[in-house]
């Protein structure tokens, strides 16, 4: 089964780990990583002991052999196996369609004959279990990264993984710089743990830091389905003279109303004395936030001021129609010289929403920019479109199991 000239590499998480994280990266001919994965596993295993039934539980030890594992090619899929102590072993095969990968199937090879492990066994056999459930698909070039824990019960075995983070189809030996989050790990209304990051700068010591704003849930409808979903929290800067500014959280109970269509949808969020329209528009199958319209009044010095901020011009939170936008960290949309949009969370949908959830997310960049000039962005989307071509050539030439994906 080994891949000839195949070198593969165990690296072993360093110094104070407190967890059981085991490092694996498997390399190519060329050195060049193929396989990444980080993860956290133990295994309970019920066994035929001397006279009673026993169950024994260990871990995935750091001191594993990935020497069986397989980068994958033309004909063979990539298959990461890890093997470790008297005959054990765990691994997963991957696939990949449509700019996905996932885990196929994974299987828990356990050598009952290991009387350290299995002390007293009746049956000395090797067994396995098979299921092909560890981890959802996840866009090529990210790493897909689960840190909630996820028991896994088959047979006589249960596998709890936990802090798992996976890469398949490595490209060019890069890892992957974004990560794709399991659902378990998707956000609720408590920041997650990587979101936000906080200011090296401490603010004016005599004003408490504001406070972020709740994460909203809101729908539009068109007649009872929902149409368009967009999960935020929503914060206002705005400058009201030089050097003033005044932050608002939007109630994330803020009533949400709007329209759908197939190439433009709004949502207005209105609580008492604010209203915010967001305006999605569609080109070439991917969809943005185009136009803000923000009209709020508030109390300064004692009298009621009105602003209202206005901007058409934006291109924020685009992703395939199809697709959600999701961010876990915090941008910052600058509607005018006087208001900013902090958003926090966000996760949306404007068009094409199936049964009322979301679909699969598009995750922003690290480092978003929103202006491209249009001639890098022809010459990318001509380099794109000649690796697909290449691409669906390839598929069809190697096209022996009678399965067509386009
Ligand atoms: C691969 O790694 C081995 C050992 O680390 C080294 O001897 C060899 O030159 C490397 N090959 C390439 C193509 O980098
Ligand atoms: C296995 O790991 C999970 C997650 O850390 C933990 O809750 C569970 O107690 C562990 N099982 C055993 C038998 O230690
Ligand atoms: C099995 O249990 C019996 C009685 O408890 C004991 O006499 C025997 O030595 C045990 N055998 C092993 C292999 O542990
Ligand atoms: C381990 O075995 C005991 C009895 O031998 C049983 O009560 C318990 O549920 C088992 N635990 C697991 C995780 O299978
Ligand atoms: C894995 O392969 C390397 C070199 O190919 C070899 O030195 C090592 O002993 C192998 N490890 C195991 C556990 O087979
Ligand atoms: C995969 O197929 C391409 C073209 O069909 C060929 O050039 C390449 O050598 C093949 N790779 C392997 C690993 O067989
Ligand atoms: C993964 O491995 C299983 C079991 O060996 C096999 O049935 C399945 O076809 C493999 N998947 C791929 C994509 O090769
Ligand atoms: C792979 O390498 C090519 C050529 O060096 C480069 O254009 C491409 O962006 C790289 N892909 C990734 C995912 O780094
Ligand atoms: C909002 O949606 C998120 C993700 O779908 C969910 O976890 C959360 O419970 C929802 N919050 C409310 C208040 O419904
Ligand atoms: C609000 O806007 C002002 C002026 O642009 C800026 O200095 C300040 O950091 C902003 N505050 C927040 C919380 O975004
Ligand atoms: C939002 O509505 C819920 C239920 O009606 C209420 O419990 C909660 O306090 C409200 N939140 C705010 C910020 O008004
Ligand atoms: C829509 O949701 C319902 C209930 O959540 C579920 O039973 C049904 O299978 C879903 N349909 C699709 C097409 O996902």
């Amino acid at each position: 089964m080994q891949h000839p000239g195949l070198r593969l590499a165990i690296l072993i998480i360093a110094g104070l780990s407190l967890a059981k994280a085991v490092e694996v990266e498997v390399h190519g001919k060329d050195n060049k990583t193929c396989i990444y994965a980080v993860l956290s596993v133990n295994f309970t295993v019920h066994y035929e002991g001397n006279g009673t039934m026993e169950n024994t539980t260990f871990w995935l030890p750091n001191s594993l052999s990935s020497n069986g594992s397989i980068c994958g090619g033309n004909n063979s899929a990539p298959l990461l196996k890890m093997d470790f102590g008297t005959g054990h072993s765990l691994s997963l095969n991957f696939t990949h369609s449509a700019g996905e990968f996932s885990g196929d199937v994974l299987i828990f090879t356990y050598n009952v004959s290991d009387a350290e492990l299995f002390p007293g066994a009746k049956n000395k056999s090797v067994k396995h279990v098979a299921v092909n459930s560890l981890m959802e698909p996840a866009p090529l070039n990210t790493i897909y990264t689960c840190r909630s824990v996820k028991a896994i019960e088959s047979e006589a075995v249960v596998m709890v993984f936990w802090n798992v983070s996976i890469q398949a189809f490595v490209e060019n030996g890069t890892i992957g710089k974004n990560e794709s989050f399991c659902k378990a790990d998707m956000p609720t209304t408590v920041a997650p743990i990587t979101t936000i990051t906080t200011p090296t700068v401490t603010p004016i010591p005599t004003k408490p830091p504001p406070e972020l704003p709740e994460v909203g849930n809101y729908t539009v409808k068109n007649g009872s389905d929902p149409c368009l979903l967009a999960n935020m929290g929503l914060q206002l800067n705005i400058t009201y003279t030089e050097n003033k500014t005044h932050l608002v959280n939007i109630d994330s109970n803020s009533t949400a109303s709007g329209h759908c269509g197939d190439n433009d949808a709004t949502l207005v969020l209105e609580d008492m004395d604010t209203t915010i329209q967001f305006h999605f528009t569609v080109d070439q199958s991917k969809f943005f936030l185009k136009e803000v319209k923000v009209n709020i009044s508030l109390v300064i010095n004692g009298s009621t001021t009105a602003f209202n901020s206005n901007n058409s011009n934006l291109k924020f939170w685009q992703a395939f129609v199809g697709s959600s936008y999701m961010c876990h960290k915090e941008q910052s949309i600058v509607v005018t010289e006087q208001l900013v949009i902090n958003t926090f969370n966000i996760w949306v949908q404007p068009f094409e929403v199936k049964n009322g959830t979301f679909s699969r997310a598009e995750y922003c960049k690290t480092n978003e920019k929103y202006i491209v000039p249009i001639a890098v962005g022809a010459a990318l989307g001509a380099i794109i479109l000649i690796v697909l071509v290449i691409y669906i050539i390839g598929r069809r030439q190697n096209h022996s199991d009678g399965y067509e994906q386009f």
